[in-house]
């Protein structure tokens, strides 16, 4: 490759798979390190040291603490505490105070994070997490005195309140400095801006021990000109009860805590919301009625209780993960399946694209297709929030199939800024239904009666809105039968409708193009594959009929596809707007794209003339890299208005012959269909971050969770990584790993077993649980080979075929399967 991998003694961290952590080990990560708290509705964003924020549902119109996006140093804003004994200062999460520690180490562990520091004979541990059903942040602090000398901390908390809007808040000064209000009453820092007039809630800050002072007015504690790392009232010891009237409400508390020789003292801070009834919100005029905040308060006053909900979060977590576990000859597989990659699952299906340290929060709500993507990686998990949500999401569907790009959480309504009109997003619906009705053999989520966007009340059942998907692609074709492309199709960036020549328009709902000519041969894989699925639920649900007509459309398609689609050595990727071909061989640049390979290869269109296997030949030829496979070669070097945003970016990078993780799982799919395991699990590990270990300096982002993108060969970092966290790399790689190379597959009358392995594993251990069963299943590969036939037999018993039937089993049963010839 072009760079060196720096040696591997730059580790910042290690994996610690008993305790299901990542331990950090020095505050100064190549980028902020983060980790998620909350599953349900309230969440927190926290850093390797304390940074990010917290928000309730809507990370846009619910934000409880302020954060700086893109600012100096980076990692700007968070749950601080200062500490000061003997005349030095430092703070309890390694920032943003610069003295050099002693021990420094961040625990992130299953929704919550730990942060253990000691300076001189002064060891603190903050513990951080949301409670399960709670909308609150715990931080619970421990303060030691490890020395055989009296000492006195003064102990500093700090948060900065958000003015609830969050993109108003970053723009709208000459309204926002003067709207701030805060209540103090004991320990507790509330916060109440707007709370006179629209809104019905309010947050606070408190600490379950008398303090000795408090801010809540930011100039006052920092003092003028003054950043994070030296606030002025830290340095005097004291505090100057400030009450924050418009400027930048805060909430600090101060603790003079004085410590015997070897003594410990426990401080809880919670950081709550609390909403109102409207009708209840004065205690008396202008004093907000705390009951709510007080109860919350009441719950996590003792380390006692604290404890005891941290023990709950870890029984929920060792419960979920406890549903499909994998014991395989490589244990950065395992962790990567056992912990981190469902973990990344959770996030990703709850938080879509929204807040991360790379999605600002302000921005996009829920995507359509990346939500429906998202349930891949979490159907097993909680079947039912899944249900939930393709609900919610089939909702946003109009009457004649398309879908809302995006949709808001608070309201559940379709974004209209973004509108629809990107083809591939309805046909995204049927896979996320059918991967549902597999793992839970719930067929009723078809006749939900759900709306289309335009309604108020539902007429029609969530299968129509399927069979409006379908024939949404059907009703979409254009010149040459493949289905128009719209906006665009999975890659927003390809625009071949936008044809923008004005910087300040979006490449994304710019539409100039008749759009009755651009195609999408990824949509037309896409629809082979998806559409045979509908046809199975048509067949399974008795529609015969339908089913047929259904048939024909998608073997219309791969008919299409061969004759139109085909390049020679690799599937086309579409049409533009002037009928010329994309991602063909007669381009300069651009001549090869990873997604149509991808979803026809998945599709197997052609596969008696052996084109799948073409075409992952050309995959590995032309786009594979030690980092990852490149989304298109060559890389675009110019920019073409009818190509759009993808030669906007430089090459190497994004959707411009980046390395795109999401679509690298198509391709590992496609190899494990062929039996080429070495293949499928070489394009898996590749970028799979527990593989990656060594190139840490390099890689960047978290070393334990998938990045949207990694620059590819023609970048200047070649391995360097992007946007972490939220990406649909999360649910597909696993659906990738866990399906198709382990080959445990759900399927609907129960679970398929079809592994493409390593020809060097002799042995794998899984345990599943699956529609009320429990299987520990031992593969066994004496033969050495990647994929065989399946020899079956449960509880001792052969059984033909490789398919365990659900109905017949209930309770743990004992699984062999064995790979032959
Ligand atoms: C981003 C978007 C996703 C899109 C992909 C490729 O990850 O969230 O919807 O498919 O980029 O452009
Ligand atoms: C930009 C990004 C793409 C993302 C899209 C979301 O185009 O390059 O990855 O999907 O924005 O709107």
């Amino acid at each position: 490759m072009h760079k060196q991998h720096p040696n591997s003694e730059q580790q910042f961290g290690f994996f610690d798979d008993e305790q299901c952590e990542y331990v950090i080990t020095s505050p100064h990560t190549p980028t902020p390190w983060i980790n998620y708290l909350g599953n349900d509705g309230f969440y927190g964003l926290i850093s390797n040291t304390g940074g990010g924020y917290c928000f309730y549902r809507d990370p846009k119109f619910r934000r409880l603490t302020r954060y700086r996006y893109n600012s100096v140093p980076v990692d700007n804003g968070g749950r601080y505490f200062y500490l000061k004994c003997d005349g030095q200062t430092w703070s309890a999460t390694g920032r943003p105070v610069h003295t050099a520690l002693d021990e420094y180490a961040c625990h992130h562990g299953m929704g919550y994070s730990r942060f253990k520091v000691r300076k001189n004979a002064i060891a603190s541990q903050v513990t951080s997490f949301i409670p399960l059903d709670t909308k609150a942040e715990v931080h619970q602090l421990e303060l030691s005195n490890t020395s055989d000398s009296a000492k006195t901390v003064d102990l500093f908390s700090f948060i900065e309140w958000c003015l609830w809007n969050a993109e108003d808040d970053g723009a709208n000064f000459q309204r926002n400095l003067s709207t701030g209000e805060v209540e103090v009453e004991d320990s507790t820092i509330y916060h109440k801006t707007e709370y006179r007039e629209r809104r019905n809630h309010y947050a606070f800050y408190s600490v379950n021990q008398p303090i000795d002072g408090f801010e809540t007015d930011r100039e006052t504690f920092l003092g003028p000109y003054r950043g994070f790392e030296n606030p002025i009232a830290v340095e005097r010891g004291q505090t100057a009860n400030s009450v924050a009237r418009g400027w930048s409400p805060i909430a600090s508390h101060h603790i003079k805590c004085e410590l015997a020789p070897g003594e410990t003292k426990t401080f809880v801070f919670v950081l709550g919301y609390c909403e109102v009834d409207p009708q209840d919100k004065w205690q008396a005029p202008n004093v907000i009625n705390k009951t709510a905040a007080k109860t919350l308060q009441s719950q996590f006053d003792s380390s006692e209780k604290v404890a005891a909900e941290l023990e709950k979060l870890r029984l929920y977590w060792q419960k979920l993960l406890g549903k499909f576990t994998v014991k395989s000859p490589d244990e950065r597989f395992n962790r990567a399946l056992n912990i981190w990659n469902q973990y990344q699952n959770m996030v990703t299906f709850n938080l879509s694209r929204s807040a991360s340290f790379y999605e600002s929060g302000i921005g996009r709500g829920m995507g359509f297709r990346d939500s429906n993507q998202d349930t891949i990686g979490f159907a097993h998990m909680v079947p039912e929030k899944v249900k939930e949500r393709i609900l919610d999401l089939s909702a946003t569907q109009k009457s004649d199939g398309s879908a809302y790009h995006q949709y808001q959480p608070l309201t559940k309504k379709g974004n209209a800024n973004i509108g629809g009109n990107f083809n591939d997003d309805p046909m995204w619906m049927v896979l996320s239904t059918a991967n549902y009705i597999k793992e839970t053999g719930d067929y009723s989520i078809l006749d939900e009666m759900v709306i289309y966007d335009e309604q108020e009340t539902a007429t029609h059942n969530h299968f129509d809105h399927l069979e409006r998907a379908f024939n949404h692609v059907v009703n979409n074709l254009g010149p040459h039968g493949l289905p128009l492309i719209g906006r665009a199709d999975w890659n927003d960036c390809l625009n071949l409708n936008c044809f923008s020549e004005d910087p300040n328009e979006s490449y994304q709902t710019t539409q100039r193009g008749a759009s009755d000519v651009a195609e999408s041969v990824m949509i037309a894989g896409q629809f082979v594959l998806y559409g045979q699925e509908f046809v199975e639920i048509c067949q399974r649900t008795g529609k015969h009929e339908l089913a047929a007509q259904c048939q024909k459309h998608v073997e219309t398609m791969r008919q299409t596809v061969e004759q139109h689609g085909w390049d020679g050595e690799w599937y086309l990727r579409a049409y533009d707007a002037r009928g010329l071909k994309i991602g063909s061989k007669d381009n300069d640049e651009g001549k090869i794209f990873i997604e149509s390979q991808g979803f026809c290869a998945m599709a197997e269109i052609g596969k008696d003339k052996g084109l799948n296997l073409h075409a992952m030949n050309a995959v590995e030829k032309h786009l594979a890299t030690d980092f990852g496979i490149m989304l298109n070669q060559p890389a675009f070097t110019r920019y073409s208005k009818y190509m759009g945003e993808i030669s906007s970016y430089p090459p190497g990078y994004k959707e411009n012959a980046g390395i795109f993780c999401h679509n690298n799982p198509w391709i590992t799919i496609a190899e494990a269909m062929l039996g080429r395991g070495e293949k499928a699990f070489e394009y898996y590990s590749k970028i799979t971050p527990a593989f990656l270990q060594d190139v840490q300096t390099l890689h960047k982002t978290e070393p334990y969770v998938y990045s949207q993108m990694i620059a590819g060969k023609d970048s200047a970092n070649p391995g360097e990584a992007k946007n972490s966290w939220l990406t649909g790399t999360a649910a597909w790689n696993y659906y990738a790993a866990t399906q198709y190379i382990l080959g445990i597959r759900p399927d609907y009358d129960g679970l398929l077993i079809d592994p493409c392995i390593l020809p060097s594993w002799k042995s794998v251990s899984i345990t599943r649980e699956f529609r009320g069963a429990n299987y520990q299943i031992e593969l066994r590969n004496p033969s050495g080979l990647s994929k065989g036939k399946v020899q079956l037999s449960i509880d001792g018993v052969k059984i033909a075929g490789n398919l365990i039937e659900a109905k017949h089993y209930a309770g743990k049963h004992h699984i062999v399967a064995e790979i032959i010839a």
